[in-house]
């Protein structure tokens, strides 16, 4: 039996490394046209081409980004998009030392069978889509499928988002993209903290059994796990020093050293609280660079200070740049507040 390996090996290794950096971390600015469509009209904006453009302009465009992000996600609209100025976005990102990448998945719909669940799509034509992402300048995707906890998980949500990201990780690599494999986990719910640890080391280990079969190079993946914390309607808070032993529990338990990088999602957590959470993760060296992927807890202020005015553009840049500074002291371990 021979498994042919991926032409792009070498590179994948590479640009996970630069990804998964020392003080850097990933900024997620791939919301779908619906969900920016809502970011839009929390500060009272119409959700149309011209403003999403005029938003990520300014996200791109952060003078000194690049020193604590290293690579930023993208809407298939953004990657072929130009700046207000003109400029592409994909250049504005690479000037800037950030490596752009992409959300490649078609979202979610219901998964038929199973207990009011969902699944991803986006696996027909994926290749062909992959190829012209690379040649656009994508060096990186993004899949992010869910499990909820109080619908389930049943088993058969657990294992079709198991194989749809093993075979979307398969494809991204076979094209020249680093695959984000993301299984988020979602808060929603009343659990306590070791559920959703339990469900966690189940959803890790499918997916994994997974990657494996269908020959994934680790050492060619970054992971965007949910952090381990209890369900958001639950009675028990969990301090930061809790939810990174549980984490780190459950990354060491299931997690291989080959894969470089590890980098979280914010899934609805306050900013303050997804850096307060990442510092205590990176108190002792870590098997891997474990990181963020935010959006909303990179944004939010971000957003809100913005609203939309020309004149606040530079005060919304300085927001944004507080927070990707703040998560780059806690990737090392270093945030004070
Ligand atoms: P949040 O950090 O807002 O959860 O978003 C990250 C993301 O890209 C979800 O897929």
């Amino acid at each position: 039996l021979t498994v042919r390996a991926s032409s792009y090996a070498d590179e994948l290794v590479k640009t996970a490394k630069t990804i998964a950096s020392p003080g850097r971390g990933i900024l997620a600015m791939d919301e779908s046209n619906a969900t920016c469509g809502k970011r839009l009209a929390s500060i009272g904006m119409e959700n149309t081409e011209a403003n999403r453009q005029a938003f990520r302009t300014l996200l791109v465009s952060v003078p000194g980004l690049g020193e604590y992000i290293s690579g930023a996600i993208l809407f298939e609209e953004t990657l072929y998009q130009s700046t207000v100025e003109g400029k592409k976005m994909v250049d504005v990102l690479v000037e800037q030392n950030i490596v752009p990448g992409i959300k490649v998945d078609k979202g979610l719909v219901p998964l038929v069978g199973s207990n009011n669940e969902s699944w991803c799509q986006g696996l027909d034509g994926l290749a062909s889509r992959s190829a012209a992402y690379y040649q656009q300048g994508a060096r990186f995707a993004k899949w992010r499928t869910v499990v909820s906890i109080p619908n389930g998980p049943s088993a058969l949500a657990v294992k079709e988002a198991a194989w749809g990201l093993a075979r979307y990780a398969a494809i991204s690599q076979d094209n020249g993209l680093v695959p984000i494999v993301e299984p988020e986990i979602l808060l929603d719910g009343e659990h306590n903290i070791d559920r959703t640890f339990e469900v966690a080391k189940q959803v890790w280990a499918e997916v994994f059994f997974y990657l494996a079969q269908n020959n994934v190079m680790f050492e060619g993946i970054l992971l965007k796990p949910s952090m381990v914390t209890p369900g958001a309607e639950c009675k028990e808070k969990a301090t930061p020093q809790q939810v990174a032993d549980y984490t780190l529990s459950l990354l060491r338990q299931r997690i291989p050293p080959a894969v470089p990088g590890i980098m979280f999602l914010s899934g609805g957590q306050s900013e303050v609280e997804a850096t307060l959470n990442l510092n205590a993760m990176n108190q002792s060296p870590n098997p891997w660079h474990v990181s963020f992927s935010y959006a909303r807890a990179l944004q939010n202020t971000c957003l809100k200070t913005w609203s939309g005015r020309p004149e606040n553009v530079k005060a919304a840049q300085d927001a944004l740049l507080v927070r990707a500074k703040a998560n780059s002291l806690a990737q090392l371990g270093k945030y004070t507040g």
